[in-house]
């Protein structure tokens, strides 16, 4: 009998070019991570969904942004030591939905590795446009990069993407930028690492509400799934009848013991959370396409300025942005130091800097200087 090895990456190559798509895509999400993760590291290399992740690598893509962020402040020498870091690698940012704040702070990250990148944010101008399979526009995309961001209407997109990686000559890593409906996992681990900041690095223990479109909404999706990793979580979710959260999510925190409760008025729930974590209603996912004013929001679901009276002295307000109406306006910049979604935004440069580094075996070098 022989012993199986899977710490060689060449082995993974080799399992891999025997698994047909199908036979991927079927296998449990736990089982996958060994063609996710670097056989040697044990840390991402593609970045798929939120479940590839465990306390070890959350709570090192935290210190490693922590530092990075200290590092820059040193405008001369930390700015030009992170620019040398990754300066020969190629990056290829690909964008086929509406994006602001993850294709941005995605590019600044890049940046401030010096990495080289480019862009394409309109898939009608490439070669899909004229038949070519997924798989084969993924490989093409391999022959000129070193590191592929993906965010895809299609939410198996990314992982078809890593499938065909792993076979091919090219492995280059694939990071989730947001896949359809489904999973946002990027986003979640700039939500951890706000949470990180918030609360003095001690996440363990607190209740989180989250807060409208719970069914559609990618970002609070990929954030359930992480609160497996701390200790002592509780999940409030608020949200209308046709937006509740799914069953897939519930039957996770189930199987995981994570205590959750259902509501549907935020008022009801305020001063009893740590955090409040605001969603936009996904209505594009209603109406086929067609640009219609969008809908109030219910005022059950709405953060009012009067909940900062009610809300705990140490709690925060969170929200992935875009944001409508689902927040009071006054609440922005009220100056009140609970509210951390603008703060969340800048926070995502750091999380992508810290996870770009992980993924390139930079992250020690960075603990390090
Ligand atoms: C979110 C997204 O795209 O899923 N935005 C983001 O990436 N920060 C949330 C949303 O669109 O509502």
């Amino acid at each position: 009998m022989e012993f199986q090895d899977w710490s060689n990456g060449d082995e993974i190559k080799r399992q891999a070019q025997q698994i047909s798509w199908d036979d991927f895509f079927g296998m449990g999400k736990s089982d996958k991570t060994i063609f996710l993760n670097n056989s040697r590291t044990r840390n991402p290399f593609h970045v798929l969904f939120s479940q590839q992740f465990n306390r070890r690598i959350l709570d090192l893509i935290c210190q490693v942004a922590e530092k990075a962020r200290e590092i820059r402040k040193d405008r001369r020498d930390g700015r030009r030591f992170l620019r040398d870091l990754l300066f020969d690698v190629h990056a290829l940012n690909f964008f086929a939905q509406p994006s602001s704040r993850t294709f941005l702070s995605f590019g600044t990250a890049q940046k401030y590795l010096g990495m080289d990148r480019e862009d394409i944010r309109d898939p009608s101008i490439s070669s899909e446009a004229k038949g070519e399979s997924w798989f084969d526009s993924v490989r093409t995309f391999s022959a000129y990069a070193d590191l592929l961001v993906l965010r895809h209407f299609d939410k198996d997109a990314v992982e078809k993407a890593a499938w065909v990686l792993n076979k091919s000559d090219r492995r280059i890593p694939v990071i989730n930028g947001g896949s359809g409906p489904d999973q946002h996992p990027t986003q979640a681990l700039l939500d951890i690492y706000t949470l990180y900041r918030a609360f003095g690095g001690k996440i363990d223990g607190k209740t989180i509400a989250m807060v409208g479109d719970l069914a559609r909404g990618r970002t609070v999706r990929s954030l359930a799934y992480l609160m497996k990793n701390y200790e002592d979580m509780q999940l409030v979710f608020v949200a209308p009848e046709r937006l509740k959260m799914k069953v897939d999510i519930k039957s996770f925190l189930l199987r995981h013991n994570i205590p959750f409760y259902e509501t549907d008025d935020l008022r009801e729930v305020i001063g009893e959370v740590d955090a409040t974590y605001m969603t936009r209603i996904q209505d594009e996912h209603d109406k086929g396409g067609k640009k219609d004013e969008p809908a109030p929001v219910d005022p059950r679901f709405q953060f009012k300025f009067e909940y900062l009276d009610l809300m705990r002295e140490h709690a925060v307000i969170l929200h992935p942005l875009p944001k409508r109406d689902e927040i009071d306006l006054r609440v922005d910049d009220c100056g009140d130091p609970r509210v951390a979604y603008w703060d969340q935004e800048r926070n995502g440069v750091y999380t992508r800097l810290a996870l770009i580094a992980t993924i390139f075996e930079k992250e020690q070098e960075i603990l390090n200087f």
